[in-house]
């Protein structure tokens, strides 16, 4: 007789190597660069003018309170805190939501836990239907839906020629997907190109969703980066005031600094209390199945802050300054490359929103850009505006001209 080979030992020797993130995997590469003058412009984190992500104060504060008043370390309940729960619904879809027992609305680790429990809970509960992500749409977008074993399709969004989105072109597609499908929008500050539907056009989406029964998953994680909280929010709210059966996953990493706390939300709109009841359930037994129950201290300071009024309006004033640099930033880079000498015409970054813009720059140009000048740039060409700053923004702007 003969004994059986190991079979787990030899199965993990053969195992591949996974390719670097496409996103996270530069972050790494760039940490490695020993050239003084390296610019990473790749991951969609908030810089200040010194090039530091800082913990916001408000956050500091409320720290501070949670050393003091936190008395136990037992598990959060699977959805997280109520009050955290019922805080973020509101930020989410306005102070005065008058039927917010529509809504089921767990805490989860970030926004992505939220659109991977999103996904699962597709799979388990609604069936095999496709998502439709936007093309272009942020990378990990993919990955995480078929990871939930669910097929994804793309709709055309961004038109390069004139660096906007493509409405009717979306519309069009949009108007001819399966019935019941879900359709993953980004609620504003759109992560790559910057570029946001206009409020009519969110009007009319509403319109083109319901005709075919297409389910709204919205991720929306830059709330108050683009103009404010109430305007970044008006997508989210004309798809609920529309009265659609809708998802929608939030992200707290850059509005509120918080990134390493993995902190996030996801809500699900549903028609009534009782249907949300129901799928608050649902959603209990994935989380249950996955990561148990969410983790607290992200989720505390959030709570924190918007339960108190001198917290919440120290948050907003941060905030305000984040999404000021920012767009600041936006127009000194274009004056930068225009004075770099850039024949293209980058007028465009000015009008888009958030950190991130698709810059135009191909794949080579981007290579060339890393390997030359240490410049770490997503291979789409999307730059995250947020880490220019003024000293190394001519650098920067010679570089790209030199590579155009
Ligand atoms: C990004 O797009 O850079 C951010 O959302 C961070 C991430 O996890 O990719």
């Amino acid at each position: 007789m003969h004994a059986e080979p190991t079979r787990a030992l030899h199965a993990l020797s053969d195992i591949s190597a996974a390719p670097p993130d496409p996103i996270l995997g530069l972050t790494e590469a760039f940490k490695a660069d020993p050239n003084p003058s390296k610019i990473n412009l790749s991951v969609g984190v908030f810089q200040d003018e010194t090039g530091r992500s800082p913990v916001l104060e408000c956050v500091k504060q409320a720290e501070k309170r949670l050393l003091e008043s936190e008395s136990s370390k037992s598990y959060l309940p699977i959805a997280g805190d109520p009050v955290y729960g019922q805080q973020v619904v509101r930020l989410v879809f306005g102070e005065s939501v008058a039927d917010s027992k529509r809504i089921a609305s767990i805490h989860t680790p970030g926004g992505t836990g939220a659109l991977r429990v999103a996904g699962d809970f597709i799979r388990n509960l609604l069936g095999p239907r496709r998502v439709w992500l936007s093309d272009p749409t942020w990378p990990n977008h993919p990955g995480i839906f078929r990871a939930a074993h669910l097929v994804t399709e793309v709709y055309p969004y961004f038109e390069a020629t004139t660096n906007s989105v493509a409405y009717e072109s979306m519309r069009e597609k949009l108007a001819h997907v399966p019935e019941g499908d879900v359709v993953v929008l980004h609620g504003c500050c759109h992560n790559p190109s910057g570029a946001d539907l206009a409020q009519e056009q969110w009007s009319d989406l509403a319109d083109t969703l319901r005709a075919r029964s297409l389910v709204p998953l919205v991720d929306f994680a830059y709330q108050g980066f683009g103009d404010d909280l109430e305007a970044d929010a008006a997508g989210v709210r004309t798809l609920f005031n529309a009265g659609l059966d809708m998802l929608v996953s939030s992200s707290f990493s850059k509005n509120f600094g918080l990134y390493r706390e993995r902190v996030g939300t996801l809500s699900v709109v549903t028609e009534s209390p009782d249907a949300a009841a129901r799928v608050l359930s649902q959603l209990k037994a994935v989380v249950r199945t996955n990561y148990s129950n969410p983790p607290a201290h992200g989720g505390s300071i959030v709570a924190t802050i918007l339960s108190d009024a001198e917290l919440t309006d120290l948050w907003k004033k941060e905030l305000a300054v984040m999404q000021a640099r920012i767009a600041n930033t936006r127009k000194s880079f274009v004056e930068g490359l225009r004075k770099a000498g850039a024949k293209r015409d980058f007028s465009f970054l000015e009008r888009q929103k958030g950190m991130f813009s698709f810059s135009g720059l191909n794949r080579e140009q981007v290579e060339r850009l890393r390997a030359e000048h240490s410049i770490y740039i997503v291979g789409s060409g999307r730059v995250n505006v947020a880490g220019i700053t003024t000293a190394n923004l001519e650098y920067l702007c010679n570089a790209i001209a030199s590579v155009l």
